[in-house]
């Protein structure tokens, strides 16, 4: 088979083959670096990596787990350099079965941590700041460099916002319920125009467990975000915070947006609260006609919901300081995506509709810690798992990408396939305000961009009539655009029976070649495609390589890929690669 090269699409590579493969690969003309792995040190107490000599403080000075989110931001700080600057990684979770001899395979090995394997896993969660450079076309990491950085699920960080300090929030550990330790299932994020780097808190869920789970006043609540009796990791057994049926406020505090300063590593993170508590994947950016600035957010759960937070003032360009409490006052709407196109924001503050005292909100504080219910109660449009959110920079509107949701039993307009087992991406299409994009507007309209899934083989699936055997995809989750507006799109999740691997794809939104997906890169075995971001200058395309050798069966001792060292008795790692064109050109040209 002959690989599509160019036709209508603006994006000249030659597709790679859809294929399962202990390697992954990347198109003629391209190739791969990595980075930095799981394990890598980058603090300066931190020795070289063991996988058979592992400890909670070796691990706290060293790049963590299942690497997520990832962003670039160039050093010196404001400029606008490619090739040096402090990579932000999320960590997002463990598997417990690849990191440690012994556990035996399945996620349902998690629960088999003892103590000591419980604390390690918690120093590899959260997430790390380090320095990069691009020294003679290669990228590598600064080893000891001031500015690298560990936030681990035991660093202490501030709660701000409307929820801070409300009794919900309060534990024996922290009476103000102002401060809390560490950030955990850190998904997808974001970033902000004066910035900082936003951490979305997703599937917290699982850290906690407790008879107790289910029952009592936050009974109900517990249940809407899935905290049930058996954890997923049997943290609780060891820490009192873990557990419900000691600290049944604890889950409360995690499920936000956190922000720090990637560029002063004292810093202190700040859970900001006025974004909603929902599994967020992320936590995008646009700013709007006016120059406030709009946060987009996805609640990634079968039949939840889009969010966005508007800030209540614009961004000052030439004040950082100013900008330092801006999430802290604004407004929160959730998304009602009508069957005629229209699109609706529909505010999520007290005493407006039916958030009020008689529905069990006393104050603002409340329907932010109970941000689904309070969704619900809205109206606001079930989704098929949504994703990531982010802009265009050019076209200005927001892709929706919605990963699967085989619950669904009935489509409506914006998700029209039951039992959508591939997914789809949706625009949304804010108003203009002469040649500027509003995103504070609470109307707008929306379409479908693609329905996923094989052309001719799943019912739905759309495309652009050229797309090629290799080009379509399945299951989407993390997307990115280029500054020619094209759009790169990550899967989680891509139907191994049909014999493909999860990738990075690409797409023009606009012209001949709209929604012309392309394969550009295909994933190791077992693992997910996290956070592309691309550099400043289009030259290099950073990839997170999620869960590598994440199978049925998989295991520390007989893994189904060594990814990326391939070397005996080391297990895959997680690692975070460049994508470059040998000759140095932009990628995707
Ligand atoms: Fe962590 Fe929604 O993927
Ligand atoms: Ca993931
Ligand atoms: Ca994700
Ligand atoms: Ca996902």
């Amino acid at each position: 088979q002959v690989p599509v090269q160019g036709g209508p699409s603006s994006l000249a590579f030659g597709e790679v083959r859809h294929q399962l493969s202990q390697h992954d690969a990347v198109p003629e003309g391209y190739e791969t670096q990595v980075v930095i792995r799981w394990g890598d040190p980058i603090l300066a107490e931190a020795p070289a990596f063991n996988p058979n000599a592992q400890t909670p403080a070796a691990q706290a000075g060293q790049f963590g787990y299942n690497n997520d989110y990832i962003d670039f931001k160039p050093l010196p700080q404001g400029s606008n350099t490619a090739d040096h600057g402090l990579l932000c990684a999320n960590l997002e979770y463990t598997n417990t079965n690849l990191m440690f001899a012994g556990i035996g395979s399945g996620s349902g090995a998690r629960i088999r941590a003892n103590a000591e394997q419980s604390h390690i896993e918690r120093m590899a969660h959260g997430h790390a700041v380090v320095e990069i450079r691009k020294t003679n076309g290669v990228w590598g990491y600064v080893r000891e460099s001031r500015y690298n950085r560990r936030i681990t699920g035991d660093t202490p960080m501030r709660i701000s916002g409307p929820a801070a300090g409300h009794a919900l929030m309060k534990t024996n550990a922290d009476p103000t319920g102002t401060r809390v330790l560490g950030t955990l299932s850190n998904c997808a994020g974001g970033n902000t125009p004066w910035g900082t780097v936003l951490v979305a808190e997703e599937n917290f869920n699982g850290y906690f467990g407790g008879a107790s789970a289910g029952t009592g006043p936050q009974g109900e609540m517990h249940r809407r975000y899935g905290i049930v009796a058996a954890a997923q990791y049997p943290w609780g057994r060891f820490e009192d915070r873990f557990n419900l049926d000691k600290e049944p406020n604890e889950p409360n505090r995690f499920g936000w947006v956190v922000e720090y300063d990637p560029y002063d590593p004292e810093s202190v993170p700040v859970k900001r609260t006025a974004l909603g508590r929902v599994k967020h994947e992320g936590a995008t950016h646009a700013v709007s006609h006016d120059g406030r600035v709009v946060i987009y957010c996805g609640d990634d759960q079968a039949m939840d919901y889009v969010y966005k937070f508007v800030t209540a003032r614009p961004f000052n360009l030439n004040d950082r300081a100013a900008n330092r409490d801006m999430l802290d006052e604004g407004t929160l709407f959730v998304a009602k995506l009508q069957d005629d196109g229209k699109l609706e924001w529909l505010p999520v503050v007290h005493g407006q509709g039916p958030l009020t005292a008689a529905n069990g909100f006393a104050n603002q504080a409340e329907v932010l810690i109970n941000t689904r219910r309070a969704g619900d109660l809205l109206g606001a449009t079930p989704m098929d798992r949504p994703e990531d959110v982010e802009t265009n920079p050019v076209n200005g509107r927001v892709y929706v990408v919605l990963t699967n949701n085989t619950t669904r039993a009935e489509g409506n307009a914006a998700n029209p396939r039951p039992r959508n087992a591939h997914g789809h991406i949706i625009e949304l299409i804010p108003p203009r305000v002469g040649n500027a994009v509003d995103h504070t507007a609470t109307e707008g309209r929306w379409e479908i961009f693609l329905m996923a899934g094989k052309p001719g083989q799943d019912a739905g699936a759309r495309y652009h009539r050229a797309t090629s055997d290799q080009g379509w995809l399945s299951c989407p989750d993390n997307c990115a655009f280029d500054s020619k507006g094209r759009i790169w799109i990550a899967t989680d999740g891509a139907p191994t029976a049909a014999g493909i691997a999860d990738g990075l794809y690409a797409a023009d939104t606009a012209g001949p070649g709209r929604a012309l997906t392309k394969l550009f890169y295909q994933a190791p075995t077992g693992a997910e495609v996290c956070g592309p971001c691309m550099a400043p200058d289009d030259r290099t395309m950073f990839l997170a390589i999620q869960h590598p050798g994440e199978d049925t069966g998989s295991t520390f001792e007989a893994p189904s890929t060594r990814w990326p060292d391939f070397a005996e008795g080391m297990p895959p790692r997680p690692a975070v690669i460049a994508i470059v064109k040998k000759d140095g050109g932009i990628i995707g040209s």
